[in-house]
């Protein structure tokens, strides 16, 4: 397994490989790997000749400190945060190679974003809601990286998890809308035993918050059966689920949302598929969790 620095380098290995025919398949993280991104990477190994996984903590995905301090819940000690964010890069890169990686792109943020840097991408409407109303800017900067890692990495498919259902909308978006030549393919979200959404920030939480981490899952199963069931009212759902995760004294709701898996806007009556989305402070950690239904 090759560790790949330089966007210069990057690039001519992904224009070598093309040369000689083989796919590319590739993974972008930001490191910290867990089974959920491994689970990813032995897929694409699956389903493409060359395997591409790039880890960098993006700094203009991470809000400044004051704008999450508008959230919900704020917790001074909790904000996550850049510099915060867990970096091993070795460790990282032996589970890659063991996943069955080829490539480790792993671009310094300085070569990312010299101090000349004024390029931004932008997806409006998608951006601003669910996850976006409390982290402004935080789609922005995924979608900016997002494309730049596909011009650097060129890649035929990328791979992205259904646990970010929201930026996996916004990035297809972007692929779209910028007619970038790459495959985007969602892959389901990785699950503890108990149900809870593999996560880096799982590691924040204590044994207490663990256990009440779990009503996360438990809320989405009891939406989908009341949907199931007949249930259509929106705001109903919802209800019941608030209801739920309220009774955990360590969970705080930052919002549960049902929308259309197009446009993330409120369903009123569920008549087609939606996307049934929530994020729930436990103790000082954010958990994001979603499932289609
Ligand atoms: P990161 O949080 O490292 O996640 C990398 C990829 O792994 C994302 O596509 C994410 O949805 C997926 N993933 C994480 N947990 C998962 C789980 N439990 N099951 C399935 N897939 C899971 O998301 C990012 O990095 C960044 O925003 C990035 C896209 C790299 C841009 O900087």
């Amino acid at each position: 397994m090759k560790i790949i620095r330089s966007i210069k380098e990057m690039s001519n290995f992904s224009q070598m490989m093309h040369i000689k025919g083989k796919t590319i398949g590739f993974v972008p993280t930001m490191g910290a790997l867990h089974e959920g991104h491994l689970t990813l990477i032995r897929q694409v190994h699956k389903e493409n000749d060359i395997v591409v996984v790039s880890i960098f903590v993006n700094p203009i995905q991470f809000g400044p400190k004051w704008l999450w301090l508008k959230e919900a819940k704020p917790r001074s000690s909790g904000l996550e945060d850049y510099r915060r964010y867990p970096r091993n890069l070795k460790l990282d890169a032996q589970l890659c190679e063991k996943a069955g990686a080829d490539v480790i792109f792993c671009p310094e943020a300085q070569q990312m974003y010299p101090g000349s840097y004024k390029t931004y991408v932008n997806v409006s409407d998608l951006s601003d809601c669910l996850c976006g109303k409390f982290r402004p800017g935080h789609f922005k900067g995924v979608a900016t990286v997002a494309t730049k890692l596909f011009n650097i990495v060129n890649p035929d498919i990328a791979y992205f998890g259904q646990k970010d259902a929201q930026q996996a909308i916004i990035v297809k978006k972007t692929v779209g809308d910028l007619n970038i030549p790459v495959q985007i393919k969602v892959m389901p979200t990785i699950r503890e035993k108990d149900g809870l959404a593999m996560s880096s920030r799982n590691a924040y939480l204590n044994k207490e918050e663990r256990q009440d981490a779990t009503v996360l899952y438990q809320a989405l199963i009891l939406a989908k059966n009341l949907i199931r069931e007949g249930n259509i009212n929106a705001s109903d759902i919802i209800r019941k689920m608030r209801q739920l995760i309220n009774k955990k004294k360590r969970a705080q709701i930052q919002y549960i949302l049902i929308v259309d898996l197009k446009d993330l806007k409120p369903v009123d009556k569920i008549r087609d598929k939606v996307l049934v989305a929530l994020s729930v402070w436990i103790g000082k950690t954010r958990l994001i969790d979603n499932i289609i239904t």
